[in-house]
């Protein structure tokens, strides 16, 4: 296997120019003329797992596309039916995204699968990319880690995208059998646990010049769509004949900045669509989206209901209806303590950081979907300003090289305690 300048990628610096070198790569696999997008399903999905299942292959692995399109790797010198320690993060993107959002977990877990391909090891170890974590062309997220975990919902091949096409036509498109989706589910007892690198996507470990962070969990979310109706009328309406839906949205959305503040919470409105949609008509209709984000559920809808009483009021003053839909609801997920202890002491061996920090994840990943099936633990890499879901994503070849030295290291620990037949060793 070489390195980008054609040396062997064995040295840690190797490696990490390499998984930059890949990421690159899979920028350009994008259905955006400039910049980053890769939906569910889509050709460029195809495209990149098309290329990761090759560096799998490149790594030792023998590869699969299970039945959401998720791309799959396992070490060839495993056992064939020995439970897996799953690797693993996802290749899809928001518009405009940043290259390293879901790919650097990617990448590292070939990395990582690579360094132990003749090492010995008393589990499987197998890699993922997952095809859907972002939710961008459906509405619903995590659908390739929800096939995964066994949480497929049947009607969800009914989902549509904003062309109209449904979930079940493009997966027949991509080469799927819609029906047979929920076989992508794998057998219980099959998994020792899950593992995740991902970028942090917030300022915490740059401002502690910490290049690596254990994640305890990841926080309760939910998406809702809200919809206020009013009535389409000519912009020569007096005032007090206005039910303009517009101006509802608009109090709303400063509502809910002030109630999520107040409650320390995080909450964000993405999206707006307005019908009709023109300079010299008041607005009928105004759509807004509202995602989530507390510590648990109990806070989370603690939040929602202010919010909700908040919206009762405005639209009451107003003459607006609204209605509410629920696209997504994510209980928060915890780390498993084995898990996150493996990953612990993969931090602590790379880095030589006696206590390395722990975060809470805010942003959602995969592994709170796989936490249905098996237990879970995630790494977090530092990101310049912590920004993400941007294209000034920013990771350095130096935090890369520590983060496969941690991982590498993390699963060798995981090893060393299930082979010690320690319990508590995963999930
Ligand atoms: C995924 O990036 C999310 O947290 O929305
Ligand atoms: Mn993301
Ligand atoms: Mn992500």
């Amino acid at each position: 296997m070489l390195g980008p300048d054609g040396t062997p990628a064995l040295d840690p610096q190797h490696a990490a120019l390499r998984v930059l070198a890949r990421a690159d790569q899979l920028a350009t696999l994008s259905s955006m003329h400039q910049g980053i997008e890769r939906v569910f399903l889509s050709p460029e999905h195809a495209a990149a797992h098309a290329l990761a299942g090759d560096w799998m292959e490149q790594a030792g692995m023998t590869t699969w596309r299970d039945e959401v399109g998720n791309q799959c790797g396992r070490r060839a010198v495993d056992v064939p039916d020995a439970p897996a320690l799953l690797i693993g993060s996802h290749l899809d993107s928001v518009p405009d995204a940043g290259r390293y959002d879901g790919i650097l977990g990617v990448l590292i877990a070939i990395e990582v699968a690579e360094r132990l391909a003749e090492v010995e090891l008393p589990f499987a170890v197998e890699v993922v990319a997952f095809g859907d974590e972002e939710g961008t062309r459906f509405g619903t997220t995590l659908l390739g880690s929800r096939a995964l975990a066994g949480t497929w919902q049947p009607e969800w091949t009914e989902l549509h995208d904003q062309d109209g096409i449904t979930l079940g036509e493009a997966a027949q498109d991509f080469g799927l059998d819609p029906e047979r989706i929920a076989l992508a589910a794998r057998a219980p007892g099959s998994l020792i646990g899950y593992l995740e690198v991902h970028i942090e996507q917030g300022p915490k470990l740059e401002q502690q010049n910490r290049p690596l962070g254990v994640v305890t969990g990841i926080a309760a979310a939910e998406r809702r769509l809200i919809r206020f109706i009013g009535e389409s009328r000519h912009a020569a309406t007096p005032w007090e004949l206005r039910q303009d839906a517009l101006l509802a949205a608009a109090e709303a959305i400063v509502a809910i900045e002030r109630i999520a503040r107040e409650q320390r919470s995080n909450a964000t409105v993405g999206h707006i669509r307005v019908e009709p949609d023109a300079v010299n008509v008041v607005a009928g209709m105004a759509e807004i989206s509202l995602d989530l984000r507390d510590v648990n559920e109990k806070e989370r809808d603690e939040v929602w209901s202010a919010i909700r009483s908040e919206l009762q009021s405005i639209c009451l003053g107003r003459g607006i209806d609204f209605e509410v839909e629920s696209v997504h609801r994510a209980n928060a997920a915890v780390c498993d303590p084995g898990l996150k202890s493996a990953i612990t002491a993969g931090i602590r061996s790379a880095t030589g950081e006696e206590r390395p920090m722990e975060l809470l994840s805010v942003a959602g990943h995969d592994a709170m979907a796989v936490a249905a099936a098996t237990g879970i633990a995630m790494m977090f890499v530092r990101c310049a300003g912590g920004i993400s879901h941007s294209p000034d994503e920013s990771v350095t070849a130096e935090d890369v090289a520590v983060a496969i030295d941690a991982m590498h290291a993390a699963v060798l620990e995981l090893a060393m305690r299930v082979a010690a037949g320690d319990p508590d060793a995963a999930a």
